[in-house]
């Protein structure tokens, strides 16, 4: 039997692609995959344990927390202390950036930017959730990490990742030399490459948005839906609609076989609702790595200002030629949404 390359085997093969990191980014892939397996092992015994349901507490950005969204903080948060790598981490969960002074992080070069999990309110139902990771490096030099050094655009990434808690669990990163995903072995507690150079198909046959907002949509969306739905043999239309409802799940599938992936602006919600910062820009990046494309619609989501840590954005993430079709649609149709900052959105009802 071949005997499957493990997470950590493959990172310090990998660590010669970076001589001037010291090993420093593949610590911190490390604690990041072993806070992954203890999420794993709660997320998997959901149902059992007393872990289910709200926290009874409500993050910055108004939503209701689950207990095991606190619990996938308090892991993360934790691992990356232990580790020493990291000197500011920012998460959903966490109202302000978390800044991390202790003795052996004193020197630490690395800003973690985290969706802790994922589509929590499909944790109650036996529905895959995810955990999103973006690294960056420390842009201040001396004295203490500041915001502005969360504050990055998408294209200073220097790696991120996702973990699905699905049928099996996975790894999936980038340091921005392609894409390469890791499948958990339960039985030896490793994750193990399973997945070697990603890619996504340049075309696909799936498209995922919650169509329930249909009338919230703009309309180069709508036609986009419409386009969709069409019958058209040469296209292979009319084309799957598979929405989860969690992104990374979403996002994963259509990597894997092809698809779009389209979180817009709505009536209710003006600026998108995925975050910036730990959800659009590391998904972009990973997507971007395997061939894909992400915009907000009109620009190109890495590039994007980043003004606020829990910022906003309409999201269109998938193959190349849908995102590319979708985005027709939308400087054909929306032309007046292509103000950067979205305001004015009432034109939508
Ligand atoms: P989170 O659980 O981290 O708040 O993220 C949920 C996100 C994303 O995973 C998913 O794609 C989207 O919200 C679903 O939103 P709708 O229910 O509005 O479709
Ligand atoms: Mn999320
Ligand atoms: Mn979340």
């Amino acid at each position: 039997m071949k005997i499957a390359k493990t997470l950590g085997q493959f990172i310090i093969e990998k660590q010669a692609d970076f001589p001037y990191a010291k090993g420093e980014l593949s610590r911190l892939l490390r604690d990041i995959g072993i806070a992954a397996k203890i999420v794993n092992r709660e997320v998997n015994k959901a149902g059992l344990a007393d872990i289910l349901g709200e926290a009874g507490t409500i993050n910055i950005q108004g939503e209701g927390q689950k207990k095991l969204d606190v619990y996938a903080n308090e892991q993360f948060i934790s691992a990356l202390k232990h580790g020493g790598e990291c000197c500011i981490v920012a998460s959903e969960e966490s109202d302000e950036y978390i800044p991390i002074d202790s003795e052996i992080s004193k020197d630490a070069k690395y800003i973690v930017a985290m969706d802790p999990l994922d589509g929590s309110s499909n944790i109650d139902v036996n529905v895959a959730v995810g955990t999103i990771f973006s690294i960056y490096h420390r842009k201040s030099t001396g004295g203490k990490a500041t915001i502005d050094d969360v504050l990055q655009r998408g294209t200073e990434q220097v790696a991120a990742g996702y973990v699905i808690y699905g049928s099996s669990t996975m790894l999936v990163y980038t340091t921005g030399k392609g894409v390469n995903g890791f499948t958990l072995d339960p039985s030896i507690g490793e994750f193990c490459l399973s997945h070697p150079d990603m890619k996504i198909p340049k075309d696909g046959v799936i498209y995922s948005i919650n169509e329930g907002y249909y009338a919230h949509f703009p309309d180069g969306v709508k036609k986009y839906i419409k386009y969709c739905q069409v019958e058209d043999a040469k296209t292979n239309r009319p084309y799957t609609s598979r929405y989860i409802g969690s992104m990374v799940a979403d996002v994963h599938r259509n990597l894997i076989k092809g698809g779009v992936f389209i979180y817009p602006v709505t009536a209710s919600a003006p600026n998108g609702k995925l975050r910036l910062v730990y959800e659009c820009n590391p998904m972009a990046f990973i997507v971007e790595q395997a061939g894909g494309k992400a915009t907000n619609g009109y620009d190109r989501i890495l590039d994007l200002e980043v003004k606020e840590l829990h910022q906003r954005s309409a999201i269109f993430i998938g193959s190349e030629n849908m995102v590319n079709k979708a985005e027709e649609m939308m400087a054909c149709f929306s032309p007046q949404l292509t103000k950067k900052n979205f305001e004015g959105l009432v034109e939508l009802q």
